[in-house]
């Protein structure tokens, strides 16, 4: 069983299908380097991919690898002036967003900055950063150890500026250097971090021990009932005693459904049994939009909010069938079961209109085991094709 790559952990349910991927994506996508190429082919023996998946299909297994990717890498470690995750840290230290913490892990740490600012906090002994995908943690892990010539051409050649002197009608062109932020923690400490790759969706293999979990701008990228459902998932895992970090730009709702409505995200919270320890609304340029709920569009636009855990997990979490879950039943051979696994079958014979989860989970574990129904319960939400609610409603 293949478990990692170069050394960062692949806690995925099916690590030669996401190691396939991760090839194909690669060979394709120009910026990345011969060598990283080779290290992934390499880890399939050159067996090459036997299938060829769409666009929509890597981004759901990977994440983020195209350039959105080289977006979050040069927006967290760019070294100009007013450094946005700088701006972030800031933030955290003055409001002891993280204080007394002395373990965390990051959920979709995309690039890692933010994992190199908490190992470089004094009581912290222990990070782990994990992401779905495997070239943000790899390209992170290459800054936090200052390590640029495993970086894309892309993010280390020279940079063009503009800008237009005050009454002149001529743009001015400017070529700059790259520059990266050094790592803030220090050498010898830098062992205390962790990379693996996982599946906020799917079942992980090891349960998250961490003191503290910190979801930084990971419900950016979902929204209406699938922010719900990540955000109950992730609830599911966190334990009695743990605490929770949620970093999250605000939007109204769209056609879509829902957005991420800073009440919802706290009467999620609430009805899982979390005591909320700090809140804040506040202005983050470091987000992936500008949208706000508001009155003054300048004035806030993220929901910064840490809560500790005291009840039970899970206990009045309900699973149900979504609206896309009928559009596939038609073709599910096909299409909803990339996988082939008897297991994502099953759940999906089985799935209710409404169900708890516990119920639902009783029902088909025992047929199937724990993991292999955590990781098609993860396929399904990731897929859209089940949701997750509080209250059977
Ligand atoms: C908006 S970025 C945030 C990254 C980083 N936390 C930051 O603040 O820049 C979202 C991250 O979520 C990751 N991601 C997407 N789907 C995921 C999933 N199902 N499980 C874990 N991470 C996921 C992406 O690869 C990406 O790195």
């Amino acid at each position: 069983m293949i478990k990692e790559l170069n050394g960062i952990g692949l806690d995925v349910p099916d690590a030669r299908r996401y190691l396939e991927v991760l090839s194909q994506a690669v060979q394709n996508i120009p910026f990345y380097p011969t060598a990283l190429r080779r290290t992934v082919l390499d880890a399939l023996d050159h067996a090459p991919p036997t299938e060829t998946w769409t666009r929509q299909d890597t981004m759901r297994v990977l994440g983020f690898v195209d350039h959105g990717l080289i977006e979050t890498l040069d927006r967290e470690w760019h070294d100009y002036d007013r450094n946005e995750a700088d701006r972030l840290f800031e933030y955290a230290s003055s409001h002891r967003l993280f204080d007394s913490i002395k373990s965390a892990a990051v959920l979709g740490a995309g690039s890692c900055r933010l994992g190199d600012y908490l190992a470089s906090l004094p009581l912290m002994d222990r990070v782990v950063c994990s992401d779905i995908s495997w070239p943000a943690l790899h390209f992170g892990r290459a800054l936090i150890e200052a390590n640029y010539a495993e970086l894309p051409e892309i993010l280390t050649k020279p940079r063009v500026f503009y800008h237009v002197e005050p009454q002149s009608t001529r743009l001015s062109r400017t070529t700059k250097e790259s520059r990266f932020k050094p790592p803030l923690t220090p050498s010898e400490r830098r062992k205390c971090i962790r990379y693996v790759v996982r599946d906020v969706f799917a079942g992980w293999v090891e349960p998250v021990l961490s003191e503290l979990i910190v979801v930084p701008y990971l419900l950016d990228i979902f929204r209406a009932t699938r922010a719900i459902s990540l955000l109950l998932r992730i609830c599911q895992r966190v334990r009695a005693g743990q605490q929770i970090v949620i970093i999250a730009t605000c939007i109204s709702e769209a056609r879509a459904g829902p957005g991420r409505d800073p009440g919802l995200i706290l009467d999620i919270l609430d009805r899982c049994g979390f005591k909320v320890r700090f809140l804040d609304l506040t202005f983050l340029p470091y987000s992936f939009s500008y949208y706000s709920y508001g009155e003054v569009h300048t004035q806030w636009n993220t929901l910064v909010v840490r809560a500790e855990r005291s009840a039970d997990p899970g206990a009045d979490i309900f699973i149900a069938r979504s609206d896309r879950w009928h559009e596939l039943e038609a073709n599910r051979r096909e299409k909803a079961n990339p996988a082939g696994s008897v297991a994502l079958d099953l759940v999906l014979g089985n799935l209710p209109r409404t169900e708890s989860y516990r119920a639902f989970g009783a029902r088909l574990i025992p047929q199937i085991g724990a993991t292999e129904f955590e990781n098609a319960i993860g396929e399904l939400l990731a897929e859209g094709l089940v949701e997750l609610r509080i209250g059977a409603s």
